[in-house]
């Protein structure tokens, strides 16, 4: 198939590509690079093409997905089969202090980049969603018959609500097929160490910090909070290899070739850790120290979050390879060979 990507420059996009040529397809890449530089695509598709001539080439288009002409543009030019939905700001805090411009940049971006899709006779989506939606969960581990909840930030409100917007565009219009994959935290890195997670600024999420402690731009670890009703007092999560992530993309479409309709997957590992877990795990086999302190629990943090994977094995035959050693060995290998990310992004 010729898939749309859109967010394909981004961290769970550029790895997504390359499974998805993997497996046979083909892939349009739309980003307006708020997030992202575009040596990751580079890249991708120096390790698509290794060894390959004439060099594997991925259409990229500096585009917004909420500029229509911009999206019309590229279908003018290539037919899709599907997309991949990933463009979207990302950031929990943020989305606290500016809710006005991630809910119209996740949900105006997304309702025009749809409407343009239809026009088109594209009706086949993978949506990125995730486990934020389930709030504080009602069940654990978290099947997808767990009752959506209430979120804590903007962010999560725009994934929660974009389920519903494709859900019901699918009600309407049956043609289409919607897929939800709900990711729980995706970690790790390309075995290669070429492509991996190039925050700006201050990490927010668990392992990038970890790894720029490790590497020496940060100081130590603030663990937030160690008196969760948890093993050892730190919060437990599904950490999931970005790799697996990706390929669990690939698997999703074939459950649209097979018109699903609506299918909604949480893609995770089902096992929880907890982030003293983590650290330990990339203590033991990166063989690098990562210092740490206790601080307050983080506001909106919940104790525990992990999944029940099942639906997506029985469903999509997908599964996660990966374990916690391979996340924080390719976490660290990306890191390591990428002290400062790729090249020309203005970090501090
Ligand atoms: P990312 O920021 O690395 O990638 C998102 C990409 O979208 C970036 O390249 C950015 O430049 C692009 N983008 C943002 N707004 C755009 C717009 N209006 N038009 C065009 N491009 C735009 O993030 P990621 O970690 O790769 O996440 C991909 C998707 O998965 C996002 O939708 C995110 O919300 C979702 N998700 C991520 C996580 C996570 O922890 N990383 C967890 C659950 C869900
Ligand atoms: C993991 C654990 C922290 C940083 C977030 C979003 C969620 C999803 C994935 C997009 C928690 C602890 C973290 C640090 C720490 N993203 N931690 N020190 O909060 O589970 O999920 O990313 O959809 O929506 O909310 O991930 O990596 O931020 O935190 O102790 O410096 O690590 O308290 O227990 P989280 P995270």
């Amino acid at each position: 198939m010729n898939i749309l990507v859109t967010g394909g420059a981004g961290f769970i996009g550029s790895h997504t590509l390359i499974e998805l040529y993997k497996a046979g397809h083909t892939a349009v890449v739309v980003d307006n690079l708020s997030n992202s530089n575009p040596e990751s695509l580079r890249r991708v598709e120096e390790i698509i093409g290794a060894g390959e001539t004439p060099a594997v080439h991925i259409p990229f288009y500096e585009v917004d997905i909420r500029d229509r002409e911009g999206l019309e543009g590229v279908f003018a030019e290539h037919k899709m089969d599907a997309c991949i939905h990933f463009a979207g700001l990302k950031a929990v805090g943020e989305s606290v202090e500016k809710p006005w411009e991630y809910y119209e940049n996740n949900i105006g971006g997304t309702l025009t980049l749809v409407d343009v899709m239809r026009k088109h006779g594209c009706k086949n989506i993978i949506f990125s969603s995730s486990a934020t939606i389930y709030g504080d969960p009602a069940e654990i581990p978290i099947t997808e018959q767990c009752p959506k909840g209430q979120c804590t930030n903007p962010y999560g409100w725009t994934k929660s609500m974009l389920e519903q917007v494709l859900m019901d565009i699918q009600k309407a219009d049956p043609e289409w097929n919607v897929v939800l994959l709900r990711y729980f935290n995706p970690v790790g890195a390309h075995p290669s160490g070429r492509i991996g997670e190039n925050p700006n600024g201050i990490p927010n999420n668990l392992m990038p910090y970890i790894t720029q402690v490790a590497v020496g731009k940060r100081k130590e670890l603030g663990v937030f909070g160690n008196d969760y009703p948890t093993p050892d007092g730190t919060g437990v999560r599904d950490y999931i290899h970005v790799v697996d992530l990706a390929g669990a993309h690939v698997c999703a479409l074939q459950a649209i070739a097979r018109r699903c309709g609506i299918g909604i997957y949480n893609i995770g590992t089902g096992h929880g850790y907890s982030v003293l877990d983590m650290v330990k795990a990339f203590v033991r086999v990166n063989g690098v120290d990562v210092p740490y302190s206790i601080k307050p629990r983080r506001a909106g943090d919940i104790a525990t979050c992990y999944c029940n994977p099942a639906k997506a094995k029985a469903e999509l035959g997908w599964e996660a390879r990966y374990g916690i050693d391979e996340m924080v060995r390719d976490s660290w290998n990306w890191q390591r060979q990428n002290p400062e990310g790729y090249p020309d992004l203005n970090q501090n």
